[in-house]
């Protein structure tokens, strides 16, 4: 069970209330040469950067007393205890044990993907024409998509011989583009959903079952193409999947939490079992870090608190992920839901409404595209926008020109966030009879905050390490902002809603919902007709 503390009834909370509308010189604490030591950490092939936030000592120090309050570290160890801290749903919360592999069912499982990967990788595995597969489509949604294909991308240079394909959404139009291009002689799906119940897994599952079956498969075949990754074993087994096929997780896995259990098959498939293993390594070495760690120096805290001094103190409501790595372009669309999944809640751990911020909004593109589409209102918007900044030291392309233009553009653009540019600057530039609505337009006021993250490479194991320290941050801001990170009761109405809808639609009647509900659906049915 985790603490029910109310953060806003903490000393801290009322200190950090006080320091709320200071006036901060980012580029003056900058300034101080032993701002570095005190903001700047390494962890194996990493380093962070936090120096350009706009926090003091010692309102970074009352966040720590904030964290300390609020019963932190006993947090931090009841889930790696596995304690049944997602109450709503009465489980545990054990994501952190697939890594350390401490678990008899988890090795045992790990060891059948790793058979499994291996068969696919040296073509014992065939096909129903007796061909080796070279393609893998996972067929799952959320945290059984979003995490397998961030990394499979992100992971590009480790592919073996099969290419991953991932289908989502219930719009066929994604399953279609994606199977015009395959051959089912060749092709294995891997059907991936924690509940196998999903609408739109099952309905994408069973759609491509048939486009099998009409291309060629037969029912026969069925065991050589469809696998199942699933807790669910009667439905996997209903769906005609035989038990043999399947790959077992647990509930204390929640889905956003899972690409590290057997959710991670496509993975193994597409980067081998080893790269894998090696994934869950540095996922395990943060969860060291994290859990070991004192508070002040623990980069995921760290991090965290940041982001809780800016949504509840400073009032600056969403984050940017900005990775500069196309590898890394689905990094932030993962985190969206692993944050705001988790963390995007108003009703406390007692029950009670919340009575201040809690899960930020998660955005972000590439760099260096996002440059050109959204930074405008990064560096001269009305809002504040902190900003996550993430580069790779060496690239694993050879095109060095590229790449070094690419982290030039990285920490330009923190720079100027920082720094801006002045008045007396823009009149050097622009000369001292320019308009002073072009001058004016052309001052950066800077003082916009960010973190940097260097990585030397793009290693199995680095982005193991930084994703785990993402999960972090996110947990000890749900401790913090007192809310149940594990349950996502937020998703469930959109559903219910959605069948006796469907229902309407499919037998051409509008129904009787609200009046402006009513009217698109009678929209609807008379535009498709
Ligand atoms: O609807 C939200 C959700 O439950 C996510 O939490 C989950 O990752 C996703 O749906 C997919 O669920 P499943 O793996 O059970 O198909």
């Amino acid at each position: 069970m985790l603490p029910k503390i109310d953060p806003t009834t903490t000393k801290s909370w009322a200190k950090l209330s006080e320091y709320a509308n200071q006036k901060i010189s980012i580029k003056e604490l900058v300034d101080n040469p032993s701002r570095l030591d005190k903001f700047t950490f390494t962890f194996n092939d990493f380093y962070f950067d936090f120096s350009k936030n706009e926090v003091s000592e010692s309102t970074m120090s009352e966040l720590i007393t904030l964290a300390r309050e609020c019963n932190l570290t006993d947090a931090i160890q009841a889930m790696f205890d596995g304690k049944k801290i997602n109450e709503t749903e009465g489980r545990s919360v054990h994501h952190v044990a697939l890594r350390e592999k401490s678990k008899p069912e988890v090795v045992k499982e790990l060891e059948k993907v790793r058979l499994f990967t291996q068969k696919l990788h040296n073509g014992e595995w065939k096909g129903f024409s007796d061909k080796p597969i070279t393609d893998v489509v996972n067929i799952g949604i959320g945290g059984s998509d979003l995490g397998p294909k961030m990394v499979s991308y992100a992971l590009r240079p480790y592919w073996k011989r099969i290419t991953p394909h991932f289908i989502s959404n219930v719009d066929a139009a994604q399953m279609v583009e994606t199977l015009e291009n395959l051959n089912p002689e060749t092709t294995l799906f891997i059907i991936a959903s924690k509940t196998f119940t999903t609408q739109e897994t099952i309905t994408n599952a069973l759609s491509a079952k048939s486009w099998f079956i009409e291309n060629g498969g037969s029912s026969d075949s069925i065991s050589k193409h469809f696998v199942a990754v699933s807790t669910n074993e009667s439905a996997v087994n209903e769906f005609g999947i035989d038990s043999q096929n399947m790959f077992e997780f647990w509930d204390w896995v929640g889905g956003r939490y899972s690409l590290w259990s057997v959710i991670g098959l496509s993975i193994a498939c597409t980067v081998g079992y080893d790269h894998f293993e090696e994934l869950l390594k540095g996922a395990h070495e943060m969860d060291l870090h994290f859990k070991n760690t004192e508070l002040d120096e623990n980069l995921p805290v760290i991090s965290a608190l940041l982001g809780i001094w800016y949504n509840n103190f400073r009032g600056y409501d969403s984050m940017a992920i900005l990775p500069y790595d196309h590898r890394l372009r689905y990094l932030p669309s993962y985190l969206q839901q692993v944050d705001m999944e988790s963390n995007g809640k108003y009703i406390n751990r007692s029950g009670k409404k919340v009575i201040y911020q809690t899960g930020p909004i998660i955005w972000g593109e590439p760099g260096t595209n996002g440059q050109h589409a959204f930074y405008q209102l990064i560096h001269q918007g009305t809002k504040i926008i902190p900003c996550e900044f993430i580069g790779i030291a060496k690239p694993a392309h050879a095109h060095t020109d590229h790449h070094e233009k690419l982290l030039a553009n990285f920490f330009a653009q923190a720079e100027a966030l920082l720094t801006g540019k002045s008045k007396d600057q823009v009149i050097d530039e622009v000369g001292k009879d320019a308009s002073d609505i072009l001058v004016n337009s052309k001052i950066f006021e800077g003082n916009r905050p960010s973190t940097s993250i260097l990585i030397k490479e793009l290693t199995p194991k680095n982005l193991g390490s930084l994703i785990a320290y993402y999960e972090h941050r996110v947990f000890v801001q749900g401790v913090i902002w007192n809310i149940f990170s594990f349950d996502q009761w937020g998703v469930e109405l959109g559903k219910q809603l959605s069948k006796p809808i469907l229902k309407e639609i499919k037998e051409g009647k509008e129904g009787n919902h609200d009046s402006s509900t009513n009217t698109i659906m009678k929209t609807y049915l008379d535009m498709r007709k």
